[in-house]
C-alpha cells in the first residue's frame, strides 16, 4: 500500500508505519501545490495531510483508491467532511493530546496582549526605554476579572482550568451545553458584555464562520481583550482591525488568521494594540511528536479497514 504524507513529520512517527505501506513523504518546506497533492492522492491509499492542504470534493473524486485522510491536527476546516463520508473514507485528526499546550499558548496571548509584552519588547529592542515611568506601556490587569470562553470543547476547558490561578470568574458560550466546574454558562451576547477577556476555542464550521463581527465586537467592553487561537474564519478580520484601530478593544491576541501566513500587506501588522503569533497553538516539540504519531495511527488504522482511533466524520462507518 501507498500513503503520501504531505509535509515531513517530527520525531519518528512514521516508524510506526507496518513494513507493507510505503510512505511517499512530500520533500518540501512548505505544503505541496494543490495539483500535486491531488495527483499524489490519486495515486494512493492513503493520504496523511497537514491544515495547510486542501482536501476537497474533486480531490477526493480523483482519488479512486483512497481509504484513509489522516490530517495531524484537530480542527478539519481545509478538507471537505461531507464528500469524505458520501465517499467512504474516514477521516482521522488529532483532538484532545494538543488541548493543554494550545490552552498554555492561548494563556501567553492573553497576558501578552494585556500587559502589552510584545509592544513593551519592541519600545526596548528599539532604544525607547529611557526612564521608569508612572504611566509607561500600561495595560490592563487579567486577575480577578472575567474570563469568556467561546467553544468549551478540549481546548476551552484547559483554557477555563487556568482562569483559577488568576482568580478570574469564567463564563463560556458553547453549542453543546457541558458541566463544567466553576463556569456559567451564558449567551454569547452576554458573554461578549461581561467578559474581560474573550477567548475564541470553537472549531470553524459554517455556522461559526464570522462569529465574532462588527456587531459582537461592539458588544465587547472598550477594556476587553479578544484572543484567538481557534480558526482565523472565526472572526471578521476586517472589523476586528476597525475595532482595534478606533480603541473599541483595547487588543487582540492572534494565532490564526483569515489568510495564512498573514499577508504581507495586512493592516494587522501596523497596529501596536495586537499581538501576532504564527499559528503554534500546539507548537511545543513533545505535542506535535504526539499529533505526528496519532495522525500515523489513525492512517494505519484507515488504510486496514478499521475504524480510526480519532475519526472526524464517524457517519462515514454508518
Ligand atoms: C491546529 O490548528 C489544529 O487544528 O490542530
Amino acid at each position: 500500500m501507498r500513503a503520501f504524507v504531505s509535509r515531513h513529520l517530527p520525531g519518528d512517527a512514521l516508524s510506526r508505519l507496518p513494513s507493507d505501506v510505503q510512505a511517499v513523504v512530500w520533500p518540501g518546506d512548505g505544503p505541496p501545490p494543490y495539483d500535486t497533492l491531488a495527483r499524489e492522492a490519486a495515486a494512493s491509499d492513503g493520504l496523511l495531510c497537514l491544515l495547510t492542504d486542501r482536501v476537497d470534493d474533486a480531490l477526493l473524486g480523483a482519488a479512486p483508491r483512497l481509504r484513509v485522510v489522516s490530517q495531524m491536527a484537530v480542527g478539519v476546516d481545509n478538507i471537505d467532511l461531507h464528500a469524505a463520508t458520501a465517499r467512504g473514507i474516514p477521516v482521522g485528526h488529532t483532538p484532545g493530546v494538543l488541548a493543554e499546550t494550545t490552552a498554555d499558548l492561548a494563556w501567553a496571548l492573553v497576558l501578552a496582549a494585556s500587559r502589552r509584552i510584545t509592544e513593551a519588547e519592541r519600545f526596548v529592542r528599539a532604544g525607547r526605554w529611557t526612564t521608569w515611568g508612572p504611566e509607561l506601556l500600561c495595560g490592563v490587569d487579567v486577575h480577578g476579572g472575567t474570563l469568556g470562553v467561546v467553544g468549551m470543547g478540549a481546548i476551552g476547558r484547559a483554557v477555563a482550568r487556568r482562569a483559577k490561578g488568576f482568580d478570574m470568574s469564567v463564563v463560556y458560550a458553547s453549542p453543546t451545553t457541558r458541566d463544567v466546574d466553576d463556569a456559567t454558562a451564558t449567551a454569547l451576547d452576554d458573554l461578549l458584555a461581561v467578559a474581560d477577556v474573550v477567548s475564541l476555542h470553537c472549531a470553524l464550521t459554517p455556522a461559526t464562520r464570522s462569529l465574532i463581527g462588527a456587531r459582537e465586537l461592539a458588544l465587547m467592553k472598550p477594556t476587553a481583550v479578544l484572543v484567538n487561537a481557534a480558526r482565523g474564519g472565526v472572526v471578521d478580520e476586517a472589523a476586528l482591525v476597525q475595532a482595534l484601530r478606533a480603541g473599541r478593544l483595547f487588543a487582540a491576541g492572534l494565532d490564526v488568521y483569515a489568510t495564512e501566513p498573514l499577508p504581507a500587506r495586512s493592516p494587522l501588522l501596523e497596529l501596536p494594540n495586537v499581538v501576532l503569533t504564527p499559528h503554534i497553538g500546539s507548537a511545543s516539540l513533545a505535542t506535535r511528536a504526539r499529533m505526528a504519531r496519532m495522525a500515523v495511527d489513525n492512517l494505519v488504522a484507515g488504510l486496514r479497514g478499521r475504524p480510526l482511533p480519532h475519526c472526524a466524520n464517524p457517519a462515514v462507518l454508518a
